[in-house]
């Protein structure tokens, strides 16, 4: 995706995502689930790609306790500034601009201004909810995070596509809609004109890279089958 259209969108929906990315019905529940298929322990770092407004921040925060880090890395400023009130109360809650397929975190640790607890400088997770869709190659970063965290670390991805369930077809109209709606213009009209099936494939690239690298946390489906959450174990 062109990466200026994206941040455009964002950042002029940020206010809006952000009551979305809250307060949509199974969407905490989402979270909290997806905060815990990190496994993250009390004292750990973990990285969440993409962060948007911050809606999963607490939660990792929860996770890792005061003594842990969490950071959130996305490339659109306002959305960025949201995730910071958001976490303003927390001194270990840091949010950073950077592209996720390019994160600012290596073995070497560096993010600018900030001392890691795990002075290896390796995440113990990395979470990414509603991302991947957006990238070019969602397998490829999904072989990055894994690479990043290493054997042993884990990789969490939630994502929105189309439902298997029996009852889907309703489901799927009103998801598709919703696609086509928050697409951003741009990347609608360059590829085609059917951005759920673009989706879809995305999706499953990341999800089965995801699993083929590594041993299964979580597997499971939440909203009526839309949302998937697959969370792994490296290996
Ligand atoms: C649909 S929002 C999801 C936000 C958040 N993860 C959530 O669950 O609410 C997608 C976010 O990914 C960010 N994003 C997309 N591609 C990115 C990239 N290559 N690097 C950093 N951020 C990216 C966008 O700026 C946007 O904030």
């Amino acid at each position: 995706m062109g990466s200026e259209t994206a941040q455009e969108f964002y950042g002029r929906w940020a206010r809006f995502y952000d009551l979305v990315a809250r307060r949509t019905p199974g969407i905490p529940r989402l979270r909290r689930r997806a905060a815990a298929a990190c496994r993250l322990d009390r004292g750990d770092t973990v990285v969440e790609m993409g962060c948007g407004t911050g809606a999963n921040l607490p939660y990792l925060r929860e996770r890792v306790g005061p003594e842990g880090t969490v950071i959130g890395v996305d490339f659109t400023r306002p959305v960025l500034d949201r995730a910071r009130d958001l976490t303003a109360a927390y001194d270990n809650v840091h949010v950073v601009r950077g592209d996720a397929t390019q994160p600012p975190i290596g073995r070497a640790n560096e993010i600018d201004g900030i001392d890691a607890d795990d002075d290896r400088g390796i995440p113990d997770a990395i979470l990414a909810t509603f991302v991947v869709g957006m990238l070019a190659d969602p397998a490829g970063a999904v072989d990055d995070w894994c690479d990043l965290v290493g054997p042993g670390g884990h990789v969490v991805l939630a994502n929105a596509a189309s439902s298997r369930k029996w009852y889907a077809p309703p489901v799927n109209a009103v998801f598709r809609a919703i696609v086509v709606l928050s697409t951003p213009p741009t990347t609608k009209f360059r590829y085609e004109d059917d951005p759920h099936r673009r989706l879809d494939a995305k999706i499953d690239a990341a999800h089965t890279r995801l699993r083929d690298r590594s041993t299964a946390i979580a597997d499971e489906t939440h909203v009526f089958g839309v949302v998937r959450l697959t969370g792994g174990r490296i290996e």
